[in-house]
């Protein structure tokens, strides 16, 4: 319980957050969209330094995007394409960015990468508690679905959480205890499982 108590105090510091989180308007969201469409609607795009692809959005939770873009305005998440991105939004194109991304329900594809995605299914137990069985059905909607996203997506964002790059509180805990191997094989384990996530090619 206190462990509990600890996590949502965590939670509510550590995030930039909305006043009353509400669903955004999809056809609004849509048009608005278009110019992350050269980049997150491209299948396979990617970063250039360090490489790793582009994350999938299609599918993604709602409010977890939303807030996603929040803590890139806020600097609280630092990557400059995606602060030059969301700082051109106010948070009403937030949320409708966010609802019309959610809504997206292409087919989804998975794939291993390079770990060993049996023994990252080990390791994966205490994830679980929070971003649900697989990383598929997370327990709150400000949790990322991990079940299906890139594999070495995955694993830029737990590297991230470990050297301090990308700055959460919850994620710095559990990513802190992880090798690199633990790291390649959680991501090839979640990257393996099948999800509502897409990136479309025709937005
Ligand atoms: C020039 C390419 C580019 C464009 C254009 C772009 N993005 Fe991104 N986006 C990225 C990259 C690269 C990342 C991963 C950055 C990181 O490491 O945090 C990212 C990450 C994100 C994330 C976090 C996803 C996650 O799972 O954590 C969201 C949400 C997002 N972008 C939304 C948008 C929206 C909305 C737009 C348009 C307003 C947009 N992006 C435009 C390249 C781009
Ligand atoms: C106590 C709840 C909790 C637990 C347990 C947890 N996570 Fe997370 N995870 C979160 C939250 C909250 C975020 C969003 C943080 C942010 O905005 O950067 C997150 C984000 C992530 C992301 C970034 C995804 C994206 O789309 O950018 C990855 C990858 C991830 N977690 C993997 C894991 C792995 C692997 C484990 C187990 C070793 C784990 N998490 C355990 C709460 C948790």
């Amino acid at each position: 319980m206190k462990f509990l108590l600890s996590i949502t105090v965590g939670l509510t510091m550590a995030f930039a957050s909305f006043a009353g989180f509400a669903a955004g308007d999809i056809e609004a969201g849509k048009a608005a969209a278009t110019t992350c469409m050269g980049c997150h609607g491209a299948s396979g795009m990617r970063n250039a330094y360090p490489t790793f692809r582009i994350p999938k959005l299609g599918g993604q939770q709602a409010e977890y995007l939303a807030l996603a873009l929040k803590a890139y305005q806020s600097g609280e998440r630092v990557h400059p394409t995606m602060q030059a991105q969301a700082g051109a939004l106010n948070d009403s194109e937030m949320t409708n960015i966010a609802a019309y991304l959610s809504s997206l329900d292409a087919p989804a594809s998975s794939e291993l990468g390079g770990g060993d995605a049996k023994a990252g299914e080990a390791k994966a137990q205490v994830c679980a508690s929070c971003h649900g069985a697989g990383g598929g059905k997370p327990i709150s909607s400000q949790y990322p679905i991990l079940a299906g996203q890139y594999p070495d997506f995955l694993a830029h964002a737990l590297s991230g959480y470990k050297s301090g790059a990308r700055n959460n509180a919850i994620m710095k805990g559990f990513a802190s205890a992880l090798s690199d191997a633990d790291i390649q094989d959680l991501a090839a384990y979640f990257g393996s499982q099948a999800s509502t996530l897409s990136t479309p090619t025709n937005w």
